[in-house]
């Protein structure tokens, strides 16, 4: 869960920013990885039918290239829906990144008719960590992705 306050600062300055593709969305994952629960903030683009890492702040993961229907990643594209996932460990569909990881959340990018770019993907280590709140945040930063994302 995210406060408006927060939410707003964070979205604001990703809309704001004078920076373009993978700098800007790095420049995203910095500024998500500062909040609480953002224990692994990452970029997944949709790239040759397969969801491929792009820019993240937090351990390195073996998943690198997921195909779409594994995992809570590729569910939120097969399912063209966002995910909130708030105890991992009760899914059998799951691509664990980090033992450490308890919830998470995917939000989907997605281009002006909607086809899907790719996902902001972040784990907590703490299970219910994410919210609605998180999503709408999510959903305004990956919109200013969107239009400038290269
Ligand atoms: N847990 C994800 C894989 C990506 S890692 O969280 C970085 C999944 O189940 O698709």
């Amino acid at each position: 869960m995210v406060d408006d306050v927060t939410a707003e600062r964070i979205a604001s300055q990703i809309e704001d920013s004078h920076l373009h593709g993978a700098p800007l969305r790095r420049e995203a994952m910095i500024l998500l990885s500062a909040l609480d629960d953002y224990d692994w903030s990452g970029i997944y683009r949709l790239e040759g039918g397969e969801l491929r890492l792009d820019e993240y702040v937090g351990a390195p993961t073996d998943h690198d290239r997921i195909p779409i229907g594994r995992g809570v990643c590729g569910t939120a594209v097969a399912s063209n829906s966002n995910q909130i996932v708030a105890d991992v460990s009760a899914l059998d569909n799951y691509l664990a990144c980090s033992t450490k990881t308890k919830s998470e959340i995917v939000v989907l990018v997605r281009d002006p008719l909607g086809g899907i770019l790719g996902q902001i993907d972040i784990d907590g280590h703490r299970a219910g960590a994410f919210d609605h709140t998180d999503e709408h945040m999510l959903e305004r930063i990956g919109a200013a992705l969107s239009r400038r994302w290269e």
